[in-house]
């Protein structure tokens, strides 16, 4: 049983082959990092044109990949939101042709829930019910799933996403788009102690997070120590730092967004005492991250890297369980939702 899953809510396009919601036969992403690197993070009418660019040729690159023929495949599964407006509606348009044009059961798929059902695409699957901390760049949240079809959000962010945290701190201390990868290699050689920079307090019956704060503390940091004001922060020649002034910012920053990350976790895992946690979404890549919340909770399930990032391998993980409850929708129906919560 073989399932196409299409993705496109952000900055990559993706196209996977899923053998019985368990094999990966292919996992195809185009990724759009370089175009918008150049403007410091995703520009969303750039992402939606460089998605019709390239989507047929990512899913028949897919298929071929897989070695499976359009008569192999029992249903096409995409990504409905939530996300960019105009990426998933490529995606969408795309699936529901494609839907129609070959007569194949299509699934849409919420993209959040995917992030931790990428889980299932290891070896170590989660029993339900299981608590998921997503982080991304336009997500964290921490969810109850209870079956496959069934979740509670306990806890979101109040403001920016952990990832959207780690790009803009890059920004501001001149690193590199993506900001977390960059983030986490700057911070190898920094002191973690160097800068202290506060947590948010939302209370002790709350799982929110909050990183809007934290930014702002090292934006108040980074004028001090270049004496610019906040006016000129925009303007990248007016202040160069220290490379070891940015390690050391790159490593307090990422010790203050993973020990909130980690604070509000563990107190979740403690009020509901799920059978597994699962850690997924592009933040989940970070090694520090990773190493601490091991320390916390050991038999934590973190998703692979390379299932962490946006992909679509993780869709056709989701879309497998939709399958076996025949959970499909008519073509027709099928619309993209930029800030889609259900299933
Ligand atoms: O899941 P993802 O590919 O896209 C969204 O759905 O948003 O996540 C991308 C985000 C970016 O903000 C990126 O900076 C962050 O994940 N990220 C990291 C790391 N690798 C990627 N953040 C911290 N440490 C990393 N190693
Ligand atoms: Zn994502």
């Amino acid at each position: 049983m073989n399932i196409l899953a299409i993705e496109s809510s952000c900055d990559e396009t993706a196209a996977a082959v899923i053998k019985d919601g368990a094999e990966v036969l292919s996992n195809i992403i185009a990724s759009q990092i370089e175009i918008h690197a150049r403007y410091g993070g995703v520009v969303p009418e750039v992402a939606a044109r460089s998605h019709i660019e390239v989507i047929i040729p990512v899913i028949e690159q897919a298929l071929e990949e897989a070695k499976v023929s359009w008569e192999n495949i029992d249903a096409i599964a995409v990504t409905k939101g939530p996300g960019l407006i105009g990426s998933l509606l490529i995606g969408v348009m795309t699936a529901r042709e494609l839907a129609i044009a070959k007569n194949k059961p299509l699934i849409g798929i919420n993209h959040i829930w995917a992030h931790a059902f990428a889980s299932f695409l290891t070896d170590n699957k989660p029993e339900f019910p299981f608590l998921a901390l997503t982080v991304s760049g336009g997500h964290t949240t921490l969810s109850l799933y209870k079956d496959d079809l069934t979740r509670e959000v306990i806890g979101e962010t109040l403001d920016d996403a952990a990832g959207e945290a780690f790009d803009k701190v890059a920004k501001l201390i001149g690193l590199p788009y993506p900001g977390g990868p960059a983030i986490s290699k700057s911070a190898e050689s920094g002191d973690e102690n160097a800068y202290k920079f506060p947590l948010a307090n939302l209370g002790k019956d709350s799982f929110d997070f909050s990183f809007s704060g934290l930014k702002t503390a090292v934006l108040r940091q980074v004028q001090e120590i270049t004496g610019v004001n906040p006016g000129s922060m925009d303007n990248k020649k007016s202040y160069e730092l220290d490379e070891k002034i940015v390690a050391d910012i790159s490593a307090s920053f990422q010790k203050a967004a993973v020990d909130a990350l980690i604070k509000q976790t563990q107190k979740a895992y403690l009020r509901y005492s799920p059978k597994a946690l699962v850690v997924g979404g592009g933040v989940a890549c970070n090694s520090y991250l990773r190493e601490k919340m091991h320390e916390i909770i050991p038999n934590a399930i973190f998703v692979p890297p390379v299932l962490c990032t946006d992909n679509a391998a993780m869709i056709g993980a989701l879309a497998h369980k939709m399958y076996q409850q025949k959970k499909f929708i008519d073509p027709y129906e099928l619309k993209a939702d930029s800030s889609l919560e259900e299933i």
